[in-house]
């Protein structure tokens, strides 16, 4: 069964929508430009660079924002908990040749990271993969001025999960893999794994975002996919696939087995029209581990040790570097 199977399945059961007619996007039509997209009108990556330009916003919201994801005392700031991480994986590199590979590419972070790894590296290779094709020149503006002394910019316009170890040439000293922007939540565990594991090499890091589930965090998840942001990247995904939206999306948590594990998961709920039938579509399908999953996960499936975390000061979202195993 597909993600998004396991969570059709868990809407179906619950009171609120068990009579609603729910559709749902595979990720690679909701991002790809490599195909041709579905019934929609107009220029075909139109959608696709809107969509990149929104998690952009995010990006940049998230990290000029203060007190975003702190305790009380305003301590541990998402732009905080994110330098601490900089300066770890400017530890890592220090006088190394060091390989950035970013899966799924964003520049605010990236730009951040790669700033102050490369005080620290003796040269910096960057690779970006992704499915749309609309963040390649964004991308080169970002990080050639960064890499251009010591390193190099390449861009692979390709489906991550057919992308092998030899395509990423482990010739560098240390290579760091990211998955950031909670992206690790959009796969199940076990295609999480068989990615790592298919490019992974020797002295290999895999860096992650997630937003955790903990009793007493679900209201920071509600508040993440009530920005604005998100509601409109909802209503965009619903015209790039051809509906008519209506109204914000809704927001909701569901939880279902997977193998042992009980794993919470956030869905979006656009309201839809198409046709003469209203219903939902499920624009995002987030999952969201508890800290314990979080590690177990990356030991059970990706084959790797979790090296270090970084929480926010309200816990509710957690950097991991994790060395991958040979
Ligand atoms: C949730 S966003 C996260 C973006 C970014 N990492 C961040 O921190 O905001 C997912 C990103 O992964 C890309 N993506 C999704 N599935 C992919 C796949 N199978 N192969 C390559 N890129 C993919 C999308 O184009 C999108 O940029």
């Amino acid at each position: 069964m597909s993600l998004n199977d396991f969570v059709v399945d868990a809407l179906i059961r619950t009171e609120r929508y068990k009579n609603t007619r729910l559709w749902t996007v595979e990720n690679h039509a909701k991002y790809s430009t490599l195909t041709a997209p579905l019934a929609s009108s107009g220029n075909p990556s139109r959608f696709n660079l809107q969509i990149f330009q929104l998690m952009c916003a995010l990006n940049q919201q998230g990290m000029a924002e203060d007190g975003l994801c702190a305790d009380a005392q305003g301590q541990g700031a998402l732009k905080d908990i994110l330098g601490t991480l900089a300066e770890r994986l400017a530890l890592l590199s220090e006088n190394r040749h060091v390989h950035y590979v970013e899966l799924g590419p964003e520049p605010i972070k990236t730009a951040h990271l790669l700033g102050r790894i490369t005080e620290a590296c003796t040269s910096l290779r960057y690779t970006a993969i992704d499915i749309n094709q609309t963040s390649e020149s964004v991308m080169r503006d970002a990080v050639f001025p960064i890499v251009e002394q010591h390193g190099s910019f390449n861009y692979i316009a390709a489906d991550y999960r057919t992308v092998e170890r030899a395509d990423l040439h482990h010739e560098q000293d240390i290579t760091l893999i990211t998955l950031l922007g909670f992206q690790e939540g959009n796969e199940l565990p076990v295609t999480t794994g068989r990615l790592i594991r298919s490019l992974a090499s020797d002295a290999t890091y895999i860096i992650s975002e997630m937003q955790i589930y903990e009793e007493g965090l679900q209201s920071n998840i509600h508040a993440f996919y009530a920005n604005p942001h998100m509601i409109r990247f909802s209503q965009v995904v619903a015209m790039q696939q051809g509906f008519i939206p209506l109204d914000e999306h809704a927001v909701t948590l569901v939880r279902f087995k997977l193998l042992d594990e009980l794993i919470h998961v956030a869905v979006t709920l656009q309201p839809v029209e198409k046709g003469r039938q209203q219903g939902c579509l499920l624009t995002n399908i987030c999952l969201k581990y508890t800290p314990e999953q979080f590690r177990r996960i990356r030991a059970r499936h990706c084959n790797c040790s979790v090296l270090d975390e970084f929480a926010s000061g309200d816990g509710s979202v957690r950097y991991q570097i994790a060395k991958y195993l040979q």
